[in-house]
């Protein structure tokens, strides 16, 4: 099975971290090595070597030169790179998306349903090609002209996590492409075979059809590599997915040198069930985006809030449908099984500390709260009650399947609940009441990036901006005008007078 995909994708048991650009990968070994585990049995996959000081600025010399040709080179052709880059992911969909499952461990259906994201915001990325639009205007003087325009803004460092260790580099490399910048990514250091191979796909597709080298790699075994990186100002964005905390620093950093950052971090997410609420719906939906991914998405269902009226119905049925999902945990290359392992033992670590704070606090765990005693970071869905939204546990955003259910009595109540945390990424009603919704969406409503009704909190559409509030950082990536921050916005003034009036009616008479 590994063989048959590594096979597919042109993976070895060693491989080069570094894309250095002119179809060269890296040879040194110098930087040391970082290990590829296959969380379902912690056993090495493959190893990659990371990169060296000396490879590193190899790649941004040659990013900056390939960036001389690609930012004059016509958007619409460069859209045509990224159709390429979408088919050639197309013909590899089934191999990369087994190789996320077996790298990340997520399921089979939700690796290829990664690889999906791809593909889609590559189209989406081709139709934005003809639509970087700026807007023209009518200037105060006459025989003026003016407009802006967006401009290439030059290499664009992408910094993506371990959960989605795919798509949201495409997300923001099929877009900085098309706006005419050269990317240079670093994916997590748990996921680099994942980097590897989606760059391979990549670059064979662009080498092709003699387009310029657009896409580097980097990799990096600690974080030397990485500091670095986010502070090179020869990299005017910085693009980072990751957690609060790291996010933090990035921007700083980043800010430090007037660079700009792109942050997409953390999320609390809640999803609220009114009186109205069709279980229908909401059950699959809480259920998937609370166990999905096992728990380790950024939109994952962290909180549910449910009306007193039915409370006790909810949770009965969700506690039922959590031991169905028991029954379908494994190996997650196995596309019948509904949830894989988390990505590490040291995230098994923190699923236990947080069920036994949560305890502490005065939780009571519905179902679940245990790891499985099998090999690999396997852990049960886990529900838990009795707390309270201020309590610390819950402010707290653990990367892991736990989920708190609590009561709320008016709907008032559950949007400041659901408010009431530091992240504002992304939150949910289930109702079937139109004044219920509207309030939630109003401007008194829910403060998040991303606010859904009659669907969870996690598996957004590329087609709108995907990004959060607060602490989750502020960025927005993927559809919408989420291109602008990939390029450097400029007004222009043209006077095709023979006189030169001055702005605001200033008179300046030599
Ligand atoms: C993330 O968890 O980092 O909305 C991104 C979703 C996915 C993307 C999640 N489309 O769940």
């Amino acid at each position: 099975m590994t063989a048959d995909i590594f096979k597919a994708l042109g993976l070895g048991k060693t491989n080069s971290g570094t894309y250095l650009g002119r179809d060269e990968w890296s040879t040194s070994t110098e930087a040391g090595t970082l290990q590829s585990i296959n969380p379902t049995t912690n056993e090495v996959i493959a190893e990659v070597h990371a990169t060296s000081a000396a490879d590193y600025e190899t790649v941004v010399a040659r990013a900056q030169e390939a960036f001389k040709i690609w930012r004059t080179t016509p958007a619409p052709r460069r859209g045509e790179a990224i159709r390429l880059c979408g088919e050639a992911l197309r013909k590899h969909k089934d191999a990369l998306g087994s190789l996320v499952a077996l790298e990340m461990g997520k399921s089979k259906p939700e690796g290829d349903g990664e690889v999906q994201e791809m593909i889609d915001i590559a189209d989406f990325a081709v139709g934005q090609s003809r639509m970087l639009y700026g807007y023209t205007m009518h200037s105060e003087r006459p025989g003026h002209r003016m407009y802006e325009q967006y401009q290439p803004l030059g290499l664009v460092g992408i910094i993506s996590a371990f959960n989605f260790p795919v798509a949201v580099w495409a997300w923001n490399a099929c877009l900085a492409a098309v706006c005419g910048d050269i990317c240079i990514w670093k994916p997590s250091n748990k996921t680099p075979l994942t980097a590897i191979a989606s760059i391979k796909i990549c670059n064979e597709a662009l080498k092709a059809a003699g387009f310029p080298d657009i896409f580097f790699l980097i990799n990096d075994a600690g974080t030397e590599l990485a500091e670095k990186f986010v502070d090179d100002k020869r990299i005017p964005l910085i693009s980072f997915t990751g957690s609060t905390a790291v996010g933090r620093t990035v921007g700083e950093r980043v800010a430090r040198r007037m660079g700009r950052s792109l942050l997409e971090l953390g999320g609390n997410n809640a999803i609220i069930l009114d009186e109205s609420a069709d279980l229908k719906l909401a059950v699959p939906g809480i259920v998937f985006g609370a166990v999905g991914t096992c728990g380790q998405r950024c939109t994952s269902t962290r909180r549910l809030l449910v009306h007193e009226a039915i409370y006790d119905d909810v949770l009965a049925t969700l506690v039922k449908a959590y031991k169905q999902v028991e029954g379908k945990i494994g190996d997650p290359t196995d596309p019948s099984n509904l949830m894989g392992p988390l990505n590490s033992p040291a995230a098994v670590q923190q699923f236990l500390d947080s069920v036994a704070k949560a305890k502490a606090s005065g939780g009571k765990v519905e179902t679940g709260g245990t790891a499985i005693d099998r090999p690999g970071n396997f852990v049960l869905p886990t529900i838990i009650s009795g707390l309270s939204n201020a309590d610390e546990i819950v402010q707290h955003e653990t990367f892991a399947p736990i989920m708190y259910v609590m009561k709320y009595k008016t709907l008032d109540e559950a949007i400041e609940m659901q408010n009431a945390v530091p992240q504002g990424l992304s939150s949910a009603i289930f109702t079937q009441n139109l004044k219920a919704a509207e309030q939630f969406l109003s401007a008194a409503g829910s403060d998040c990036g991303i606010a859904n009704v009659n669907i969870g909190t996690s598996g957004a559409e590329i087609g709108g901006a995907f990004g959060g509030e607060k602490e989750t950082g502020g960025g927005r990536e993927s559809g919408s005008d989420a291109w602008k921050a990939y390029m450097r916005r400029q007004t222009n003034t043209i006077n095709y007078s023979d006189s030169l009036p001055l702005a605001q009616g200033i008179k300046f008479d030599l």
